[in-house]
């Protein structure tokens, strides 16, 4: 553990990511090149400046705004050095020690992508694509955007590397447009703010703390070696530890991610004020709902609206009240409601956003069961599996475009929940059924001890990553296209995804 440094929290403005603007732009497309540097960027007012990774040299990366339907094509250029800053396990699937260490993909999380530009973990490229990875297709990627408007994301996904590259800061936002937002009246402009959230530790120079080793005093591991999961101890929120945000006594609308590696969050206002949630990983709901808190996991999204119109003189601080959570990972950021009302506001709060079709059971083609178990590696370490398989295993989620499948997850890791995610698709979570974990361990039965419950409010509608706890059955339902080829389903914990948590799918 690094020696620990106090920072001072909410000393710094909440910074807001520029929008990329294209290199060409026609009536139905885009074209974008999109740099990956290293760099070195002030992380807090006392610390740094901080080296990182990032996409056009910041962290985060800036956001793409784009239409429904219009065609983005980006290259990905990768300039980044060849040796990693981040200590790299060379004993990992796809980390060998013959690979260069700078290599990356960049894969759009929650897009309708062409497997092509999907940034499949092998096919990755380093600096000038003087050297690619086995399954390396093309330079320039291409996204049609047809999915409705949500919050997308896009970061690294290399394989046996990810949890670096992203930690390192290659992450950034993706948001898709479309008429029907437009006509929902909501805040806009400067009253509708991302949140990138991630934890990160610092060493007392300013640079990035990742752990080398889980148990430095264990002979038996390999150095560096992989720790897994690793949660860091300080929050940042769009690339600020603890940053503030001043706001006018009116609703804003937060497009909130949640972009660690491995943290979950459970956030809640310190001031017990709700929030109007409109949307999830993968768009908008059928109609608002009302919370006070929320989890979310690794890569989960939610949009949400906040009204501080009562709270004029206030200042209120977002918490993280996960229970695993250390003081200094309580708290979040703050809003301090002090800036006069500039203009009346005029944005609306609607009830109902649109109309949503829900899969039902009956339409499934398919029902498929798949175990997450926990074993050990050849130095003892946990690994965790999705449906008892490792990575370079033959490919056995192979589904028939365009049906309709059940996913059945059982989750018999007595530990933390699993964000688990699969590519291409959104999903709809039909429920949570707990089981009798040592009965289907000894026979591969289920019996399940209660009944099934809902998804939360906040998980209903379209989704594209799900929390699966311990001893529950989690069902999800989705219909899987409009595209055909090799995808993948993985952990996001992205130790465990860099860790054999990742399974190829084919879509036939
Ligand atoms: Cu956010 Cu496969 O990743
Ligand atoms: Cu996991």
């Amino acid at each position: 553990m690094p020696e620990k440094i106090k920072l001072q929290k909410f000393v710094d403005e909440l910074p807001i990511p520029n929008t990329l603007s294209p290199k060409k732009r026609s009536n139905t497309s885009s074209y974008y090149e999109v740099t990956m540097k290293e760099f070195s960027q002030k992380l807090h007012r006392d610390l740094g400046p901080t080296r990182l990774w990032g996409y056009g040299g910041t962290f985060p990366g800036p956001t793409f705004e784009v239409m429904k339907n219009e065609t983005v094509y980006v290259k990905w250029v990768n300039d980044l050095p060849n040796k990693h800053f981040l200590p790299v396990d060379t004993t990992i699937h796809g980390s060998e020690i013959t690979l260069p260490e700078g290599r990356t993909v960049v894969h759009l999380h929650g897009g309708t992508t062409p497997a092509h530009s999907d940034g499949y973990p092998e096919a990755w490229f380093t600096r000038n694509f003087q050297q690619t990875g086995p399954l390396f297709e093309r330079e320039v990627y291409t996204y049609p955007n047809i999915d409705r408007a949500m919050a997308l994301w896009y970061h690294d996904h290399t394989v046996g590397i990810t949890r670096l590259n992203v930690y390192a800061g290659l992450a950034g936002l993706y948001l898709i447009r479309d008429r029907h937002e437009q006509s929902l009246n909501l805040p806009k402009g400067k009253y509708e703010i991302p949140l990138l959230i991630v934890d990160r530790s610092f060493n007392p120079d300013g640079s990035l703390y990742y752990p080398s080793k889980p148990d430095q005093n264990d002979p038996g591991l390999p150095h560096p070696s992989l720790v897994s999961p690793f949660d860091a101890d300080t929050i940042l929120v769009n690339g600020k530890v603890y940053p503030f945000l001043d706001v006018e006594p009116r609703k804003y609308r937060f497009r909130i991610l949640n972009a660690s590696n491995s943290r979950i969050l459970t956030l809640k206002m310190d001031s017990g004020q709700p929030f109007y949630q409109i949307g999830t990983d993968g768009g908008f709901l059928e109609t608002t709902v009302k919370i006070n808190e929320f989890i979310l996991m690794s890569a989960e999204r939610v949009d949400m609206i906040i009204d501080f119109s009562q709270s004029y003189g206030q200042t209120i601080i977002l918490k993280n009240v996960t229970k695993s959570a250390s003081p200094e990972t309580t708290d979040v950021m703050q809003f301090r409601v002090t800036v006069p009302l500039t203009s009346r506001d005029t944005s609306s709060l609607p009830f109902y956003l649109g109309k949503f079709e829900r899969l039902s059971l009956r339409m499934a083609r398919r029902i498929r069961y798949l175990t997450l178990v926990r074993i050990k590696d050849q130095y003892g370490r946990s690994l965790n599996l999705l449906d008892g398989k490792m990575w370079i295993d033959r490919i056995s989620e192979r589904i028939e475009v365009n049906t309709v499948e059940v996913w059945r997850i059982i989750n018999i890791i007595d530990d933390d929940p699993h964000p688990i995610h699969l590519h291409l698709i959104d999903f709809q979570i039909l429920d949570r059924q707990p089981f009798d974990v040592s009965h289907f361990q000894k026979t591969g039965n289920l019996i399940f001890t209660g009944p099934p419950t809902p998804p939360n409010p906040y998980e209903m509608g379209s989704k594209d990553t799900v929390r699966t706890p311990f001893g529950y059955v989690t069902s999800i339902i989705a219909r899987f296209g409009p595209f055909t080829g090799r995808y993948v389903w993985h952990c996001h914990m992205l130790e465990h995804e860099d860790h054999e948590m990742m399974r190829p799918m084919e879509i036939i």
